[in-house]
């Protein structure tokens, strides 16, 4: 297996997805959100390009069985009911619904990735369930990390490192990585007794627990915390058994 790992977004536009695996990383948040949503018991999460596309999906499906959610700078957007905190999603709150999103980085990567087979949702507190599923995997693999405003994440690189870590454990040699794929196999080598303090002092995580999400924080870096398996199928996040 051949893996690509992109730091960011960007050079998803250039690549071809038809035979490949997709890994989709966002730590902070809507990865570690839609591992806790669908664990809740919502019926699957749908990432939209906007708000104007999450209200009129919100339409099409029923607004008795749909819920929109989604943040602009980390902030609930105006209208929605629900922002875009790990923390919102029980049983209560959405089982039995489906979850129609719209995040800065998160979601839109999930509306260009559709042209791929499979593409899953990762982010620490889901890890080794998505291993354990690429593991089987015979396609080569792309990792993309949402990363922080179109750049380089570190919690997101850490992420990926330590998914290609797990890969080869259990692939061994036949796994063959690029360069941005080394350089986070390493972030991750050098971080592995300290990842929750180190995600902490990244960017995205002083920024969130500047606006009150501190706990959002320490609850996405807790690792296989939230052991289930979103797929994306029909545009639409399910849970996959495996
Ligand atoms: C995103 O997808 O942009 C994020 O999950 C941002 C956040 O809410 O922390």
């Amino acid at each position: 297996m051949h893996i690509d790992l992109f730091l960011h977004p960007a050079p998803l536009n250039r690549e071809s997805l038809e035979n490949k695996a997709i890994v989709v990383i966002d730590v902070l948040r809507f990865c570690t959100t839609v591992c806790t949503a669908l664990r809740a018991g919502a019926r699957g999460v749908i990432p939209t390009d906007g708000p104007g596309e999450a209200g009129e999906m919100r339409v099409k499906i029923g607004a008795d069985m749909a819920l929109v959610a989604g943040e602009r700078n980390g902030v609930k957007l105006e209208s929605f009911k629900f922002g875009n905190s790990p923390l919102e999603f029980t049983a209560d709150s959405v089982g039995g619904k489906y979850l129609i999103m719209t995040t800065t980085n998160g979601t839109g990567i999930f509306t260009r990735a559709y042209k791929a087979n499979p593409v899953l949702a990762c982010a620490l507190v889901n890890i080794s369930k998505v291993a354990d599923r690429i593991a089987r995997e015979k396609r080569d693999l792309i990792i993309v990390c949402s990363g922080h405003e179109g750049s380089f994440s570190i919690e997101d690189t850490i992420c990926g490192g330590m998914l290609i870590h797990l890969l080869m454990n259990r692939h061994g040699k036949d796994i063959t990585v690029n360069d941005a794929g080394s350089l986070a196999l390493l972030l991750f080598e050098s971080n592995r007794e300290a990842i929750g303090q180190t995600i902490a002092q990244g960017e995205h995580a002083r920024f969130l627990t500047s606006i009150g999400f501190g706990r959002d924080v320490e609850v996405s870096s807790e690792i296989d915390a939230v052991p289930v398996l979103p797929v994306l199928k029909d545009g639409r996040l399910v849970l996959e058994e495996n």
